[in-house]
C-alpha cells in the first residue's frame, strides 16, 4: 500500500470522461487457486472498493462496473444466491464510505426480478448519495444491453412518439444512461476479447483495452497503463484525420 502510495501517475493529456469496466476472471482466479469460485466473487468485490478508490484519484469522472449480467442467471443457483449476498453485504459495509468519499451510486438493469432487501438496499444507496459529484458509478446489476435497449424501445411506444421522431437522441433518452455521455473507454479483465451484452449503444465508438489480469488482481497500475494507452489512440470516428 505504501509502494502504490509512492508511486507517481502523472496527469494525461486525454482523459476518458466514460469508462466501463466488464469485471471479468473472478471465477478463474479462485480455481488456479485451489478455491471456490465464490472465493473469488468475494475477492472481486474487495478489489472493486480499491478501484473507485483508484477512479477517484486518477480523475475519470464517470465509470460504469458489469457486475451481473442478463445472461449470468444461468449459472448455479448457489452462485447467483451468493452474487446476490455480496452485493447486498458490499452495500451495507461500504456505502457510508462511498457516501463520504463523494462517490455517487446509480444502477443500471433490471430492478425487478431482484428480492424486495435487495432492492430497497439499492435504492436507499442511490437515494443517499444522489447529490455527490467526485465520481458517478454505475453499478451494472441485472443488466443486458439487449433488454435495455428493448425497455427503450417499449417506453418510446407507450410515450406515443411518432415514429418520424424517434431520432437516434430519443433511443439515447430511453436508456437507462440517458443523461450521460457515451463510454470512451471500455476495459475488459481476464483477457477475454467479447462484450457479452455490456452497453451496446453506448459503446459504439469506444476504445477498447483488454487486461489480461483477473479481476481481483486488476489495480491502479494497471488502470492508470488503459488509460495512458487510451491516451495515444486515435479516434476517427469514421472520419479522417486531418491533412
Ligand atoms: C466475473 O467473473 C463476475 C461475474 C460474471 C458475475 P466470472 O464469474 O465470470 O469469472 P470467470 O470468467 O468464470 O473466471
Ligand atoms: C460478463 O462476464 C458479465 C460480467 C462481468 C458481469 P461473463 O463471464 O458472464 O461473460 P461470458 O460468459 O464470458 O461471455
Ligand atoms: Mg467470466
Amino acid at each position: 500500500m505504501d509502494q502504490e502510495r509512492q508511486r507517481h501517475y502523472p496527469p494525461l493529456p486525454v482523459m476518458p470522461k466514460h469508462v466501463g469496466i466488464i469485471m471479468d476472471g473472478n471465477g478463474r482466479w479462485a480455481l488456479q487457486r485451489g478455491r471456490r469460485r465464490l472465493a473469488g466473487h468475494r475477492a472481486g468485490v474487495e478489489n472493486l472498493r480499491h478501484v473507485l478508490s483508484a477512479a477517484v484519484e486518477l480523475g475519470v469522472p464517470i465509470l460504469t462496473l458489469y457486475a451481473f449480467s442478463t445472461e449470468n442467471w444461468s449459472r448455479p443457483e448457489a452462485e447467483i444466491r451468493g452474487l446476490m449476498r455480496l452485493l447486498s453485504e458490499a452495500l451495507e459495509k461500504e456505502v457510508d464510505e462511498l457516501h463520504r468519499n463523494g462517490v455517487q451510486l446509480r444502477h443500471v438493469g433490471e430492478l425487478s426480478p431482484l428480492s424486495d432487501i435487495l432492492k430497497e438496499k439499492i435504492q436507499a444507496a442511490v437515494a443517499l448519495t444522489r447529490h455527490n459529484s467526485r465520481l458517478i458509478a454505475n453499478i451494472a446489476f441485472n443488466y443486458g444491453g439487449r433488454q435495455e435497449i428493448t425497455t427503450a424501445i417499449r417506453s418510446i411506444i407507450r410515450a406515443g412518439i411518432p415514429a418520424a421522431e424517434v431520432t437516434e437522441d430519443v433511443v439515447a433518452e430511453h436508456l437507462y444512461t440517458a443523461d450521460m455521455p457515451d463510454l470512451d473507454l471500455v476495459i475488459r479483465t481476464s483477457g477475454e476479447y467479447r462484450i457479452s451484452n455490456f452497453m451496446l449503444w453506448q459503446s459504439a465508438y469506444a476504445e477498447y483495452y483488454i487486461s489480461p489480469l483477473y479481476w481481483p488482481d486488476f489495480d491502479k497500475d494497471e488502470f492508470y497503463r488503459a488509460l495512458q494507452c487510451f491516451a495515444q489512440r486515435d479516434r476517427r470516428y469514421g472520419g479522417l484525420k486531418d491533412a
